[in-house]
């Protein structure tokens, strides 16, 4: 018998200080750009990076994570100017509100920085001087998009037009959304500039590459050599075969990003300082702790070193930069893990479906643990995409964490806590199936190691059902009836929260809090190494660990916006001006690409659970029926639209609501007043409005 008395748990000494094995270990986690707030995805990767780290943590090894905000770039420029701010005070607004949502999901970062450092600064001019030493930098003059009213060279996805391939109108520079294709921005017909509408001109500039090629041959070994997950090496051999190009390090100013040494009016792409962050950020971390940079970084450390990322950044990660590394004498990853996107309900993350859901607001609704958890048990080693559904979200927290897991202890707490005076008993009911929960402890192990975190959760649920089985069995709220089985009942609720206690010691990676309130009311840490029972000792009151979710909570959370919530964007502030002042131009063939139809209405009522909005069943001739939500139900009684005519925008993408599909748009004038548009008597359902 094991009994934990020595130190309270809190003081208990870390186990690394203890072990003489302990690896060392540097993660990361993409950087966040500092143009917005962190959304479910990002998230996902905090949540699969924080595990691990923890995991390690709780293991014994020396793990840092770090991270930083991605402070450079256009985008965030342009974010800062709308605000009227510099962009330095931008970007600490931003990594103020960063840091927060990830504070606030238990994401528990040794160090979170900005690119915009002095740290970084000095690295990306020692990683670009190293590379222009050795030969590797080229300057080329290439012909680029520029508009001329900004003053500014237009990056792809500042550029608009039609798609050159299928015509659709609003693509942007690169590829189009329409039909896929993909195409540089001179191909697009009638380019604008996105930022000012006007038309871009072509002009000639210097840039920087570096040129990958001279790196082919390392590059071929280097990702086939157990760095990356194999799909991800297998597509970079596609790349590599079909041969690499330069890559365009530089952009001309106006640019928020780092001088590039010896010029004047050219600075380090985005992604150039971008990963040498990782580097700063940890720089900063030694600055502060006395820890030893060159152990983590030198070309002969023998740390380990990991990055988590998003599988649309891998070449960053897995060409660039260990092609950067190697050529200025710094090691290189020692593994790249690449997830999947996050897709909510089925659907890809977006603003008009309302499936796009900031960090913030995920948390004014539901724990950050409950996501932790549902990630986890989605979360694999692959690079799959995970769908947050959130009918599986409810029924796996309140199944998994309610039902299950929470359930062993609150169901065995009071036979201990009132019936024996917190006294645990001083021997298991069932030493054999505590045993066997134990003996899961490698497996488990393995399973956080390699990143397969679902099948960790199984694993546990597994066991969570056996106790739970074994507590319906022994029935000892029936035993407790007896006094003469007091004993009884006191050893098999002992057994009962002995194994609780285990389950969340084995979660305790995924679910830090809970782990934390149980070791409060076991008075003792959950502790990786120490898996013996607790026997013969004091533990205090039970309080409720979790809470069921319900339905309304969702509800809440997906509801679209109300006017007052949504954010102001610049169309919207245009929405404001008298429309006279500033209309933006559109072509014929803009108009034209919209389907403007007589509809008739046969039927509308009032949505329940929202307040504006009426839903609309319209005659479209020979367009069929169509549904629509209209946001008119203040000023229109619904039996009073029924046999109107109006006008439908008929080829509108239809739109996921909360309620059902929205097919379209009826056009109504005003703004305060809502004055919906009717076409002259005679007009038939269907006819073309032109
Ligand atoms: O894709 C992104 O969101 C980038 N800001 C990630 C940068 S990761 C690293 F290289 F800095
Ligand atoms: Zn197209």
């Amino acid at each position: 018998m094991v009994i934990l008395t020595a130190l309270p748990f809190q003081t208990q000494i870390p186990r690394h200080k203890m072990t003489e094995s302990s690896r060392d270990i540097l993660v990361t986690s993409a950087l966040p750009y500092a143009n917005g707030p962190l959304h479910l995805g990002h998230i996902l990767e905090f949540i699969q990076t924080d595990i691990w780290v923890r995991f390690q943590k709780l293991q014994g090894n020396t793990c840092y994570y770090v991270c930083a905000s991605d402070a450079h770039g256009t985008a965030t420029m342009l974010k800062a100017e709308e605000q009227n701010l510099t962009p330095e005070k931008h970007v600490n607004n931003i990594k103020a509100s960063q840091i927060s949502s990830c504070d606030n999901f238990l994401i528990d970062f040794d160090n979170f920085y900005s690119t915009h450092s002095e740290e970084n600064r000095h690295f990306s001019e020692e990683i670009y001087n190293r590379l222009n030493a050795c030969g590797h930098i080229e300057k080329k003059t290439i012909k680029q998009l520029f508009d001329n009213e900004k003053g500014l060279f237009l990056a792809d996805r500042f550029i608009k037009g039609y798609c050159p391939k299928c015509k659709a109108p609003d693509q942007y520079g690169d590829n189009c959304e329409a039909c896929g294709a993909t195409y540089t921005p001179a191909d697009l017909i009638d380019p604008i500039s996105a930022l000012s509408g006007s038309t871009p001109i072509e002009k000639d500039s210097e840039h920087y590459f570096f040129k990958l090629s001279d790196f082919t041959e390392f590059l071929k070994e280097w990702t086939t050599d157990g760095h990356l997950q194999d799909p991800v090496s297998n597509k970079l051999q596609e790349w590599l075969d079909a041969g690499l190009q330069s890559w365009d390090i530089s952009r001309d100013a106006p640019y928020f990003g780092f001088n590039i040494p010896g010029t004047e009016d050219k600075y380090f792409y985005v992604w150039l300082d971008a990963p040498i962050g990782y580097m700063a950020s940890f720089k900063n971390l030694c600055d502060k702790e006395g820890i030893d940079f060159n152990a983590f970084w030198a070309k002969d450390s023998t740390a380990e070193l990991y990055h988590f990322i998003g599988k649309d950044i891998i070449n960053f990660h897995a060409l660039f930069w260990p092609a950067m590394l190697s050529a200025s004498e710094f090691r290189t990853p020692t593994g790249i893990f690449a997830h999947g996107f996050v897709t909510v309900n089925g659907q890809k993350m977006s603003k008009s479906r309302g499936t796009f859901i900031n960090a913030d607001d995920y948390l004014k609704h539901f724990d950050p643990e409950h996501l932790r958890y549902y990630y986890a048990s989605k979360l694999t080693s692959q690079v799959d995409d995970i769908d947050l559904n959130f009918e599986d979200f409810l029924g796996k927290v309140n199944t998994d964490i309610v039902n299950k897991l929470v359930n062993i202890a609150s169901r065995c707490a009071k036979f201990i806590t009132k019936g024996n005076n917190g006294m645990l008993a001083s021997e298991l009911d069932n030493p054999s199936l505590f045993g066997e929960a134990k003996a899961q402890q490698s497996a488990i192990t393995d399973c956080y190691e390699n990143r397969e975190y679902a099948k960790a959760i199984r694993l546990i649920m597994k066991l969570a059902d056996d106790a739970n089985k074994y507590i319906d069995e022994k029935a000892p709220w029936a035993l407790a009836k007896d006094p003469e089985k007091s004993d009884e009942v006191v050893a098999i609720c002992t057994t009962g929260l002995n194994l609780f206690r285990l389950l969340i010691t084995y979660l305790k990676p995924v679910l830090p809090e809970m782990a934390k309130a149980t070791e409060s009311f076991f008075n003792a840490e959950c502790d990786w190494h120490t898996l013996e029972p607790l026997l013969n000792r004091q533990i205090n009151n039970f309080k409720p660990l979790a809470k069921r979710i319900e339905k309304k909570q969702i509800d809440a959370l997906l509801a679209p916006p109300t006017a007052e919530e949504k954010p102001k964007n610049k169309k919207e502030k245009k929405k404001d001006k008298p429309a006279e002042t500033e209309p933006s131009e559109i072509t014929i063939d803009q108009f034209l690409a919209v389907d403007l139809r007589v509809a008739k209405i046969i039927s509308a009522e009032a949505v329940e659970g929202a307040d504006k909005l009426l839903a609309l069943k319209l005659d479209v001739g020979q367009l069929g029926e169509k549904q629509v939500f209209s946001g008119i139900k203040s000023h229109y009684a619904p039996e009073a639209l029924i046999g109107k005519h109006t006008v439908l925008v008929a080829n509108l993408k239809p739109r996921k609501m909360k309620f059902g599909i929205s097919e379209g748009m009826i056009l109504a004038a005003g703004n305060k007043d809502i004055y919906l548009l009717s076409p002259d008597d005679g007009a038939k359902p269907g006819d073309k409005v032109s």
